[in-house]
């Protein structure tokens, strides 16, 4: 990684479902950062689900709403920064996350990923005739720009907490390189 970047914050991404908003709270708790979610972040400023955007606005009104989130984080310090699944096939996004945190991506199966999703009905992606066709889809979609994270973690076969451990780890390992 290039040794002039300053690490002030970690941004995790990755697809739904691969554990980013509980690795990230318990990221955060380790280093004493602050946790914040970009759809929470969203939600709190419209005052509407993701759902509701989605529904009434459609998806390219929900994508400007994560620029204008990811732009409102460019001064932020020690904050762990959780992202939608979507975001970073935004190339503006992912860069401008590059500027200030270190971003790591966590990675699932399919398979792993619609075992968590399955039970759960806040995501209208998936509100879809054949949601596992829909997560195949999508990913092969995003890997490309899930693969240009700093860190690739694949979370199938670690608990959360190994999972938050590891982050923590590259995190320490990096932040020292780049002082
Ligand atoms: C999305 C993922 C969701 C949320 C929205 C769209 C996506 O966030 O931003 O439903 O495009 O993959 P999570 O990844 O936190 O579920």
């Amino acid at each position: 990684m290039n040794n002039d970047r300053h690490l002030a914050n970690i941004a995790l991404i990755g697809f739904m479902g691969t554990g980013k908003t509980s690795v990230g709270r318990l990221v955060a708790e380790q280093l004493h950062f602050d946790y914040l979610d970009t759809d929470e972040v969203i939600q709190s400023e419209t005052g509407r689900s993701i759902t509701e955007i989605f529904e009434a606005d459609g998806e390219p009104a929900f994508r400007a709403l994560e620029v204008k989130v990811v732009m409102e984080l460019a001064d932020r310090k020690k904050t762990v920064i959780s992202t939608g699944g979507g975001l970073p096939v935004n190339p503006d996004n992912l860069a401008s996350l590059k500027e200030h945190s270190l971003v790591v991506c966590l990675w699932s199966s399919p398979d792993k990923i619609w075992e968590r999703v399955r039970h759960q009905g806040h995501r209208p992606l998936l509100h879809d005739k054949n949601p596992q066709a829909k997560i195949r889809e999508l990913l092969a979609v995003r890997e490309p720009f899930y693969k240009q994270a700093d860190v690739l973690l694949n979370t199938d076969l670690r608990s959360l907490r190994e999972v938050a451990q590891q982050v923590v780890h590259q995190f320490r390992l990096e932040s020292s390189a780049c002082r």
